[in-house]
């Protein structure tokens, strides 16, 4: 199997017998796809229900639930992650469906806190259940989480989660900043006509407690959630809503491969961001890797599907195996969808979501 490990540290053995011995170890690995990008965060689904229904990622009551059975073990997925990390991952995020759906979620914080070289553990939440849980994922290793929250509004939040209430969630978010759970960030999907008008009581509640709050443009992710160009908010107009109430700039220094483009409020008030994964494409910098929940490896969140790793995971294979498979994988990548799709957005023939396949949002984790 060709790989294109670039330095990598574990090289030939022709070539490592001639490395002085404290070499060896110094040379930075680097694992990279077709366009030169290193794999650097895994995204670990670990279930694909949800207690909500948010309209733009889980519209539907019923979906073709992952069987108990194929659902990866937390030693499975502390397994896979030790693999990852050898191979240069150094940021986990947790994420669903619902993560804290998962009984005892904190067993796997604990196992992955464990992981050599993992440096950061975060986890994505809707908070709902955040309140009882937030001590226990703070002591077992959980660093930081970012909460979804698109509507202070009961009534609006109702209309977009489906099902669940804002009052948890917002007992969920004061549990976390209390514990210590921070920087927490907030997450919030604009859509136009349902959540556009909150924009501004979201900056003023996110300043209020300091919170570092993203806009996220609406995305045409999985295949239900009936997305339209006309119901996406831009950045642009984002920041013009922002703009007229709270002057800003751009925060200095590199984005890296970070979704998200931040700017600092010129009163001191803090900082906020916008991720605009439709109008701005950040593929060139995507350092992400996602793992479902029934252990497929998926290099893009619009990919159709996945390679799965549980089978090699289940026959007895070695951890060298299971690396090579994902050198592999990554080596052949070359995922560009969101900036595809603005090309198609701006071409002639238009852009039809419908007409491409995806996975669903719930299965990869946001
Ligand atoms: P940290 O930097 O770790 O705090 O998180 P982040 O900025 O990477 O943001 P997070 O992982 O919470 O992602 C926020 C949202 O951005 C996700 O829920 C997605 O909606 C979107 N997003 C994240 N990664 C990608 C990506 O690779 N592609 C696209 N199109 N959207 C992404
Ligand atoms: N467009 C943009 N963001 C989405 N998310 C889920 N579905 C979409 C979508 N269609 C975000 C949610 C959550 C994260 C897991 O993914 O806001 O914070
Ligand atoms: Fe559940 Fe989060 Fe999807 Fe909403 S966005 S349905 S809370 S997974
Ligand atoms: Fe990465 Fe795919 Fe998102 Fe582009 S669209 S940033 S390749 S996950």
């Amino acid at each position: 199997m060709a790989l294109l490990l670039a330095g990598s540290r574990r090289p030939g053995r022709a070539s490592r017998s001639r490395l002085p011995v404290q070499w060896q170890y110094r040379i930075p690995r680097m694992l990279v796809d077709k366009h030169g990008r290193a794999l650097e965060d895994l995204r670990i689904s670990v279930t694909d229900r949800c207690n909500f229904r948010c309209t733009y990622c889980m519209p539907l009551d019923q979906y073709d639930w992952i069987s108990r059975d194929q659902i990866l073990s937390y030693e499975e997925i502390g397994r896979l992650a030790g693999v990852f990390a050898r191979l240069g991952v150094r940021k986990l995020r947790i994420t669903g469906g619902e993560p804290l759906l998962r009984a005892d979620l904190e067993d796997l914080v604990e196992m992955l806190a464990r992981v050599d070289g993992i440096e950061d553990i975060c986890l994505t939440t809707n908070g709902s259940l955040l309140a009882d849980k937030a001590e226990r994922l703070k002591r077992a290793g959980l660093n930081r989480l970012t909460l979804s929250l698109d509507s202070l509004d009961p009534a609006t939040f109702a209309r977009m989660a489906q099902r669940g209430d804002l009052a948890a969630v917002l007992a969920g978010l004061s549990a976390a900043i209390e514990t210590g759970l921070t920087p927490v960030k907030l997450n919030a999907v604009i859509e136009r006509g349902v959540n556009d008008h909150e924009v501004l009581d979201l900056v003023d509640y996110a300043r209020s407690r300091g919170l570092d709050l993203r806009f996220i443009e609406y995305m045409d992710v999985g295949n239900v959630n009936q997305w339209t160009s006309e119901k996406l908010v831009s950045k642009a107009e984002i920041l013009e809503c922002v703009g007229k109430r709270y002057p800003f700039e751009p925060l200095s220094g590199p984005r890296g491969s970070a979704p998200s483009e931040r700017y600092r409020f010129l009163d001191g008030g803090g900082v906020f961001g916008v991720i605009a994964s439709v109008t701005e494409p950040f593929c060139g910098a995507c350092t992400r890797a996602r793992l479902t929940a029934d252990g497929r490896l998926v290099t893009c969140l619009f990919s159709a599907g996945g390679h799965d790793l549980k089978s090699l995971l289940r026959s007895g294979c070695s951890d060298e195996e299971l690396s090579a498979a994902v050198q592999a994988i990554w080596n052949r990548r070359t995922d560009r969808y969101s900036e595809e799709r603005l090309a198609a957005i701006s071409s002639d023939q238009g852009y039809r979501p419908e007409a491409v396949r995806k996975l669903e949002m719930i299965s990869l984790g946001g």
